[in-house]
């Protein structure tokens, strides 16, 4: 959703608060803004358009000062405009606030305050909470800091808020409820920031702020404390991201990046973790719940996107390797429909950013019925994974373009460890573990393989399918989340329209779509599906489709009935959505780019939806 960067310190604010603005900007960039104090007074900039557009609009200008907040919308209240940009400012000018979230009241407290006289310049929810901590303060001539604390007793709805006033240079305020805030601790300096992106070059030393929580920063220190003023002692964590792992790298985009670094982030999730010599799978951070998922009667799945897709690829894995029945759902259903869950049910929720509100009420759903709730996150430190009873980290470091491509195969890569697990002395034989083991270690090597061998032809690919209006992505058992994702992927970053089946559900009404304008990819690994996804092929070539293969290497058998077939190393029938997905991501990122999409921060979307 929304970008929160503050400072306080010595230094001059502005330079470090637009920097990291552009560090944050995958998560929200359809305005941007910052206001800084000093001079004993407050200075604002904000406009509609991304942060580079921001830095020209101050250009030779420099707004003065060592103290201010900056913000990036992605907007929910309000189209995109320069006066529904952040920070909002209160009526006499004195102090400026930004905000992440969704204030649910703002209507009810918007008309209270109307009748009380108040004006308002926006259609935001956010400007409802400034003219609120006014009103508190006017109503009760307390601080600041109490005024916030009393206004934000008021509000229903989740928010991550940071505040600065002319009346006091020496104080950077922050609090959150529902949308992720990090402290950072500096020398004489401190740091609030959404996520750690625009900490990190400055300091590794963290605090994770927890909802109901509220920071006060001086230039002599933090105090951590309920929005209740209740005193908090609060641990400092070390930050595991490096400033090179937040930049491109070297590449156009960060999603090229990040699909390149797969084989290193697969490899770094079962770092430490995928034992051959051993043939032993071990996954610390399950090691004190082992025994309950061990046990589980039944596992529910709950995610949103990409990590939704990934989430029914641990169906099959799960209930084949462990023989335990798994129930997939969409994390904004399962919160809402009053689910049922009994004893001997474990969920298991995935996130790659840790943030997503859905997914986030999914857990305090289950854990409100005393389920376990487990989190498979990639964001160390994040709300999910903290508030999750116990997790399985990524490893696959910060996924920055919105659309997800590591974070996915990472997510996979875990889930096939825990089938693994599962399966150990239950329906796999020592002998078939090792083999299934040795398959998973060897498939980041593999990976390093599609990733450089079919790179260019799918670049050449894209030249032809770059005007296509529609496509279709089909696939059967494991590769049948695999052509979601596909599909989801194409949609997110070039906008075409795509959808994803089981190949078999083609001849339930899709195939009434073929003709040779609709691009159908298939993805037909020789494995246990393959004859009854050759005989799909056949159906669509013979309606003049134009298919796309994603095979064996060596399986010459489609050449003639298909337009293109991408050729990838063959591996274990379970691992396969780790190698398929590979061309898919990258057909999806050369077709983006063809077609002058901005891949990184596609229209509309942001990296972690922290708001319903
Ligand atoms: C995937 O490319 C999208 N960015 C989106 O569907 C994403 O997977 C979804 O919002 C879930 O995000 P999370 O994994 O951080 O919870």
């Amino acid at each position: 959703m929304c970008g929160i960067v503050g400072y306080i310190g010595s230094e001059e604010a502005e330079e470090t608060l637009l920097t990291g603005l552009k560090r944050l900007e995958y998560r929200g960039y359809d305005s941007a803004g910052l206001a800084i104090v000093g001079d004993n007074d407050l200075h604002v900039e904000k406009q509609e358009g991304k942060v580079d557009d921001l830095r020209g609009a101050l250009d030779g200008h420099p707004m003065k000062g060592t103290l201010g907040i900056g913000h990036t919308r992605w907007a929910t209240h309000g189209a995109p405009t320069d006066e529904n940009a952040h920070p909002h400012v209160s009526t006499d000018g004195s102090f400026a606030l930004v905000h992440n979230g969704i204030i649910e009241n703002h209507s009810t407290l918007k008309t209270q305050l109307q009748e009380k006289g108040y004006a308002f310049k926006s259609e935001t929810d956010t400007e409802v909470l400034v003219r609120l901590i006014e009103e508190v303060k006017r109503e009760t001539e307390l601080s600041l800091p109490e005024a916030v604390r009393q206004a934000l007793t008021q509000v229903v709805g989740a928010y991550g808020i940071a505040v600065v006033s002319r009346e006091d240079p020496d104080l950077l305020l922050a609090a959150r409820k529902g949308s992720p805030l990090i402290l950072g601790v500096g020398d004489g300096e401190y740091f609030i920031g959404s996520d750690a992106a625009p900490l990190v070059e400055h300091t590794r030393q963290v605090v994770y702020l927890n909802d109901g929580e509220m920071v006060t920063m001086r230039r002599s220190g933090y105090e951590v404390t309920t929005i209740e003023n209740e005193p908090l002692d609060k641990e400092v964590h070390e930050l595991e991201w490096s400033l090179g792992e937040i930049e491109k790298g070297g590449y156009d985009h960060f999603m090229l990046k990040e699909i390149m670094e797969q084989p290193d982030a697969m490899a770094d999730a079962m770092r430490g973790r995928v034992l051959p010599d051993e043939n032993d799978i071990v996954l610390g951070g399950l090691h004190d719940v082992w025994d309950r998922l061990h046990e589980a009667d039944r596992v529910v799945i709950a995610a949103c996107g990409t990590s939704w897709h990934a989430a029914l690829v641990g169906e099959y894995l799960i209930e084949t390797f462990a023989q335990v029945p798994v129930e997939v759902e969409y994390a904004s259903e399962f919160r809402y429909r009053d689910p049922i869950l009994r004893d001997g049910d474990v969920v298991l929720v995935i996130s790659q950013s840790g943030e997503t509100a859905d997914t986030l009420a999914a857990v305090r759903e289950a854990q409100s019925r005393d389920v376990p709730c487990f989190g498979i996150c990639n964001v160390v430190g994040s709300t999910i994974a903290r508030e999750t009873d116990a997790g399985v980290y990524l490893h696959a470091g910060p996924e920055i373009g919105v659309a997800s491509t590591k974070a996915f195969t990472a997510q996979v890569t875990v889930l096939s460890m825990m089938a693994l697990k599962l399966a150990k002395g239950r329906t796999l034989s020592e002998a078939e573990l090792a083999r299934n083991i040795q398959a998973l270690a060897d498939v980041p090597g593999q990976v390093r393989d599609v990733v450089e061998e079919t790179n260019e032809r799918l670049e050449e690919m894209a030249e032809v399918y770059r005007y296509a209006s529609n496509f279709l992505y089909l696939g059967r058992g494991y590769n049948f989340p695999v052509a979601l994702e596909g599909a989801l992927k194409l949609k997110e970053i070039s906008y075409i329209h795509a959808e994803g089946y089981p190949a078999a559900e083609m001849k339930h009404g899709p195939i009434a779509l073929i003709d040779r304008f609709m691009p159908v990819v298939f993805i037909a690994m020789k494995d246990s599906t393959y004859d009854k996804v050759l005989s799909n092929i056949e159906e669509v070539a013979a309606r003049d489709g134009s298919v796309i293969a994603i095979t064996d290497e060596g399986n010459g058998e489609l050449d003639e009935l298909c337009e293109f077939v991408i050729e990838i190393p063959q591996t274990e029938e379970f691992l396969s959505p780790l190698l398929t997905v590979i061309p898919l991501q990258l057909l999806s990122y050369h077709i983006a780019v063809m077609r002058g999409c901005h891949v990184d921060q596609p229209r509309n979307l942001a990296k972690s939806v922290t708001v319903e």
